[in-house]
C-alpha cells in the first residue's frame, strides 16, 4: 500500500507516521527528514536546502523531485511506502504521478490531518526531537515517559528544530497554507483524500488514521 500524509507544519504528520510505521510496517519517506539529514552532513544538497528551510520557504521543485525519484528507485519501496511532506506543489504532484507510472505503482490514499492554526503554533513552539533516533515529543502534549530519556532509544540527546523559531514558523505556515489547497483539490478530484480532525489527542487521531489505512 502506498500512502501520502498531508497537513500544515505541526499538524502531526511525523507523529502519526511514527505510529503508522510501527503498526503497518510500511516505509516512511519524509522529504523534511531527508533535507535535515543532508544539512547535518553538510552535503551539497544540505547546503542548498538550508537556505530555504531556514527562511521557512520550500526547497525548489527540481531538487525535491530529484531526491524523491532517487529514493523511490530503491527496492525497499516495493513493500509499500508513506510519503510525508511530499508533494507540496502541483509540479511535485505531477512529477510524482510520472514517477509512479514508471514504477507501475499508485497512491491508495491521502491522509490529510486538519488542525487549527493557533494550535499549530503552540505545537511547533513546544516540539523537541531525539537527536539519536528522530522520535518527536512535545513538552506539554507528548513528553517522554521518563523526563530527559527518549522512549524509543533510551538516549538523552534532544534538540529543537531551527525552523521552529517563531519568525520562521509564521512564514512556513503562510507558505504551506497557500500551497496545500491546490494539492488537496488535485487529490480530491481523484477521490483519494481522507480528512481527519487533528485537533484531538494523538491516540484519537491515530485511531482514525488506522481505520482509513485498514480500508484502503
Ligand atoms: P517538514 O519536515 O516536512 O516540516 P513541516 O511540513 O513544516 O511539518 P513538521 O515536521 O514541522 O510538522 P509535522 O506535521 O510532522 O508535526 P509533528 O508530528 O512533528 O519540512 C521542513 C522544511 O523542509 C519545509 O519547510 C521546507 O523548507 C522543506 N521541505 C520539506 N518537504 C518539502 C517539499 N516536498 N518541497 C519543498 N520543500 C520541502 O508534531 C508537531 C508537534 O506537535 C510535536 O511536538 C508533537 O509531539 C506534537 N503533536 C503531534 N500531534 C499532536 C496531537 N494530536 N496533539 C497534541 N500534540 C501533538
Ligand atoms: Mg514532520
Amino acid at each position: 500500500m502506498n500512502l501520502l500524509i498531508m497537513g500544515l507544519p505541526g499538524a502531526g504528520k511525523g507523529t502519526q507516521t511514527q505510529q503508522i510505521v510501527a503498526t503497518f510496517n510500511i516505509l516512511q519517506i519524509s522529504t523534511g527528514d531527508m533535507f535535515r539529514s543532508a544539512m547535518k552532513k553538510q552535503t551539497k544538497l544540505g547546503l542548498e536546502a538550508k537556505a530555504f528551510i531556514e527562511k521557512g520557504e520550500l526547497v525548489s521543485d527540481k531538487v525535491t523531485n530529484e531526491i524523491v525519484k532517487e529514493r523511490l528507485s530503491e527496492s525497499d519501496v516495493n513493500g509499500g511506502f508513506l510519503l510525508d511532506g511530499f508533494p507540496r506543489t502541483i509540479k511535485q504532484a505531477k512529477a510524482l504521478d510520472s514517477m509512479l507510472v514508471e514504477l507501475q505503482k499508485k497512491i491508495d490514499a491521502v491522509i490529510n490531518i486538519q488542525v487549527a492554526p493557533a494550535i499549530l503554533i503552540e505545537r511547533l513552539a513546544g516540539r523537541f526531537i531525539c537527536r539519536d533516533c528522530g522520535a518527536t515529543y512535545h513538552k506539554l502534549n507528548n513528553p517522554p515517559k521518563i523526563e530527559g530519556v527518549c522512549d524509543r532509544c533510551g538516549e538523552h540527546n534532544f534538540y529543537q528544530r531551527d525552523d521552529d523559531k517563531p519568525e520562521t514558523v509564521k512564514n512556513r505556515l503562510d507558505i504551506n497554507m497557500r500551497q496545500s489547497q491546490p494539492i488537496l483539490a488535485y487529490y480530491e478530484k481523484q477521490g483519494l483524500v481522507h480528512n481527519i480532525d487533528g485537533n484531538r489527542d494523538i491516540d484519537l487521531v491515530f485511531a482514525d488514521v488506522k481505520t482509513i489505512i485498514e480500508k484502503a
